[in-house]
């Protein structure tokens, strides 16, 4: 059920995370699914309800800067930089861990992803709970991430008791995940923070870490936040082939293709990408809705933001291919 989010309804959410059960919660990326992150128990239902490969790690989300400290052991003045600059916010930062982190929650590995979600619900939530809350986004694995109460409830909820509501996500896309690990700084998914910015704190150019086959971050596997419905590139398909009652439409800007098509959504008419970001899982799940049977995309080529859209899209239509 969804729970408008009073201090009343909080406490509710804070006190079942207690019990060791989950609460699906606002964040200004994607809706999280969450647990107590030092109960194992409670962690592993989390997998069970999203039908997840478990060796997929989860994000620790925190309330309070100094949570890192207790769950992580990295001593590195730019990650306290970039803590400093971009905390809380859309950035995951994966560092080494803690003894005290389950290993369930790392998959067995050494490292933790940390995060501490703007969105102000959120920081109430996690705070009345008094531990970090391990969640992935609240979906059904390989889904779309949700950006609003009413996805969660479409894909989780016989699944789960409690939503908490805290409106649209205002970022729309997942948090940008960097790891440093042995001294290097390595980006591991793009996400709502540009790169660029981080990088400008670092001082040096971040490397994608890739590898699909044995994948650090599902940000990593090749096919990926994927709606129900086919959705190509519109570039890939040939347009004589195509049914435009059956078909929706997905533009960046500004439609060049027919105003047949049975939906047409346009990301951000004046092209800010910030809108077309909060956009985007937002129009994939009402092209679900909808009843058209294809998607067609056009393909986005932007910096910043653009790149987590873009990267998103790839992964969607890989599913399809
Ligand atoms: O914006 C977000 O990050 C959202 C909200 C709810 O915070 N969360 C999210 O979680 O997208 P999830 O589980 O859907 O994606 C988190 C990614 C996964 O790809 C996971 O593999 C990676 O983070 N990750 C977490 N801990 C990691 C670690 N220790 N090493 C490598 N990757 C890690
Ligand atoms: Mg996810």
């Amino acid at each position: 059920m969804i729970y408008e989010p009073s201090d009343k309804n909080i406490e509710l959410a804070a006190k079942i995370i207690k019990e060791g059960g989950l609460v699906a919660f606002p964040t200004e990326t994607v809706y999280g699914l969450g647990a107590n992150g030092f109960n194992p128990l409670a962690v592993a239902k989390i997998f069970e309800v999203k039908n997840r490969p478990s060796f997929n790690p989860l994000i620790l989300h925190i309330a309070a800067k100094e949570q890192i400290r207790e769950i992580s052991t990295c001593e590195n003045s730019k990650i306290d930089e970039l803590a400093e600059k971009f905390m809380p916010g859309p950035l995951t930062l994966v560092l080494p861990k803690k003894e005290s982190v389950p290993d369930i929650v790392t998959s067995g590995k050494p490292s933790v992803g940390i995060r501490m979600p703007a969105n102000e619900v959120a920081q109430k939530f996690i705070a009345a709970c008094g531990v970090p809350i391990a969640a992935p986004s609240a979906n059904s694995f390989g889904m779309l991430s949700p950006t609003t109460a009413e996805h969660v409830e479409k894909q989780l909820g016989d699944k789960i008791d409690f939503i908490l509501d805290g409106g649209k996500s205002e970022v729309g896309v997942e948090s940008t995940i960097i790891e440093y690990s042995a001294g290097k700084f390595y980006l591991l998914r793009f996400g709502g923070l540009p790169v660029e910015e981080i990088e400008s704190v670092i001082g040096q150019k971040l490397e994608l870490k890739q590898n699909s086959v044995s994948p650090n971050s599902p940000g990593q596997l090749k096919s990926h936040y994927a709606p129900e419905i086919p959705i190509k590139f519109i570039d890939e398909v040939n347009l004589n082939e195509i049914n435009p009652a059956e078909t929706g439409l997905l533009v960046f800007r500004k439609n060049a293709y027919g105003d047949n098509f049975a939906l047409i959504k346009t990301l951000s008419p004046s092209g800010d990408l910030r809108e077309a970001s909060a956009n985007l899982f937002a129009f994939l799940h009402e092209f679900e809705n909808s009843g058209v049977k294809t998607i067609l995309v056009e393909k986005i080529n932007a910096p910043g933001l653009g790149r987590a859209i873009a990267d998103r899209l790839q992964k969607a239509v890989n599913r399809y291919k």
